[in-house]
């Protein structure tokens, strides 16, 4: 069976424009996203475009900050200053990968914990690990939602996560974690990850490889999510050998349609908690 990340991202990209209505009537101003984008690799382009639209979808504000590659690491650390400072923004993002020579770790430390809707910073990541999840990254927030909408039980299970990025697989295995899963972690150097993946109930694949996983590697009856953004000849495909592993999984999500939709709906999640814990601070 197919999961449609599209179709369970729909569901909570309605509740949040309702629940913006209602934000807007109590504090006479719309939930603020500031988007910070350095370069111009077209597919981060693309991500930023659907998340601004994405805010004009629910009623957000948005606000984006465009730099050539090569603006001195100086000025985007002195906007992110001037963003944290403001009072009508709620969640500052800065698209990632930065490219060749800024460094991310150090640009990332100057967004405040309560604009981070990314859940990237330490704090965050932190908390995550604790079993305090506080803002949790976008991507392993929506896989978890995307499980959770097969309504099969996560508890007990072996859950493999392909990708150990602090953006995805890190996060993602945490989330596993807190939910009673069995997690293992494979990724480049794992010497042979079938052993692994053959076992695992649910997997989740973020290394970034055109049809990395193949039939042969999924137990029967796993759920497969594909995290995977990759472009072959023109056309977005994701990590997994889609047309065989469909025949083996319970459920496997696809791409597109499947992991993105839900990105920028948890994106949108994260914004309008933000703003609400903001506003219930003051
Ligand atoms: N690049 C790929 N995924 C993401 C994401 O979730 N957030 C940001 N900021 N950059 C990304």
């Amino acid at each position: 069976m197919l999961i449609l990340g599209k179709e369970v991202a729909a569901k909570t990209i309605e509740d949040i424009a309702k629940e913006t209505v209602e934000f807007e009537k109590a504090y006479s101003r719309k939930p603020t996203l500031a988007v910070i984008i350095v370069g111009e690799d077209p597919a981060s382009q693309t991500y930023v475009r659907n998340k601004i639209n994405g805010c004009k979808q629910v009623g957000f504000n948005s606000l984006s900050f465009e730099y050539a590659d090569g603006t001195p690491q100086e000025q985007i650390v002195d906007k992110i200053k001037e963003l944290a400072e403001d009072k009508n923004v709620d969640g500052i993002l800065v698209q990632l990968p930065l490219p060749k020579g800024y460094d991310t770790e150090k640009i990332l430390a100057n967004i405040p914990d309560s604009k981070d809707v990314d859940g990237f910073n330490a704090s965050n990541i932190g908390c995550l690990c604790l079993n305090r999840p506080r803002t949790v990254s976008c991507t392993p927030l929506g896989v978890m939602h995307m499980l959770k909408s097969t309504g099969v039980e996560l508890r007990g299970k072996n859950a493999v996560v392909i990708g150990r990025s602090n953006t995805v697989g890190k996060p993602m295995a945490m989330l596993l974690l807190n939910a009673d899963c069995t997690v293992t972690v494979c990724h480049s150097k794992t010497a042979n990850m079938s052993q692994f993946t053959k076992n695992a109930d649910i997997l989740v694949v973020a290394i970034g490889k055109p049809k990395f996983v193949t039939a042969d590697m999924v137990k029967d009856g796993a759920i497969v999510i594909d995290v995977g953004i990759n472009r072959v000849d023109g056309k977005l495909v994701g990590d997994v050998d889609f047309e065989n592993v469909e025949k083996k999984a319970s459920y496997i999500s696809p791409v597109p349609g499947g992991v993105g939709p839900m990105t920028i709906s948890m994106l949108l999640f994260n914004t309008l908690m933000s703003a609400k814990a903001r506003e219930n601070e003051q």
